[in-house]
């Protein structure tokens, strides 16, 4: 059956129309990676496995959800695809020193205790294990376990006090790439029409935003143009919506 409600045909709107950043430059990076992803991997919080491509060189691709963030629409399929059903990251079912390599791409902002969660990740890694994670900075909360913001040094600080050596922290882009994300997550969420109590404050946010909505594909163009130009921008880590660490275990 069709769904005509009016809330999901905005979102297939946007799911159509918008240029996905976010996805676009963890593409590129994973790209550049892919090489290294070799032997036997665990993804933590991999959802649907939207980057499961790159580890087609890894021996074994295992991988950890946590069953509370997931209704049960759907859930049939990623019951089958995932490995572990974890609801802490900090205890990962997985013996010492026994996996090559660990990806974990934005799960940290949740995990209530990140120096536990690198101890834990350490633990798991043989020594010379590779560590592929990404984390939000300048980005909205988006989940009501959403707790942290790290910097670049305190990623690298994470990792370091957990026995590894870090070999690149990169920005996603540059400031037009973070303006973009964050102009995207408005328009999913468009916070502003709901939060404003005065009726004409509220019609005038409606106005604009159906205003945006219209522009949409021309502003998703320039969203392309962004990443084309920004795409190999990776030292701006003080002014980027999201943070990639790579780092080895010693
Ligand atoms: C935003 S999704 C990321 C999914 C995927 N990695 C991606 O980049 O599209 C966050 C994931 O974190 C997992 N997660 C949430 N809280 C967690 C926790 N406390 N410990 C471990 N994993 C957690 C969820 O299962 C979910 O798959």
């Amino acid at each position: 059956m069709v769904n005509l409600k009016p809330a999901h045909l905005l979102f297939q709107y946007l799911n159509l129309m918008q240029f996905d950043i976010h996805k676009a430059l963890m593409h590129t990076k994973l790209k550049h990676l892919s090489s290294s992803i070799k032997g036997r991997w665990l993804d933590i919080g991999a959802g649907d496995q939207p980057y499961k491509q790159y580890f087609a060189n890894a021996s074994e691709y295992l991988t950890t959800n946590t069953k509370r963030h997931y209704s049960t629409a759907g859930f049939e399929l990623l019951e089958k695809q995932t490995t572990y059903w974890i609801e802490d990251g900090k205890t990962l079912p997985v013996s010492d020193n026994s996996l090559d390599g660990v990806a974990c791409f934005q799960v940290l902002s949740v995990i209530d205790e990140p120096a536990d969660f690198f101890h834990e990740i350490s633990r798991v890694l043989r020594p010379g294990g590779k560590l592929i994670l990404t984390s939000d900075f300048l980005y909205p909360v988006w989940s009501s376990e959403d707790r942290f913001r790290h910097t670049a040094f305190n990623l690298k600080q994470l990792a370091e006090a957990n026995g590894f050596t870090v070999t690149a922290s990169e920005s996603f882009g540059g400031f037009g790439s973070t303006t973009y994300a964050l102009f995207m997550r408005f328009m999913r969420s468009f916070p502003e029409i709901w939060r404003c109590k005065k009726i004409i404050a509220k019609i005038v946010s409606a106005l604009m935003y159906l205003l945006l909505l219209m522009l949409l594909p021309i502003l998703s163009l320039l969203g392309l143009a962004i990443f084309v130009l920004e795409k190999n921008s990776i030292t701006n880590t003080d002014f980027t919506f999201n943070i990639l660490l790579t780092a080895e275990k010693k």
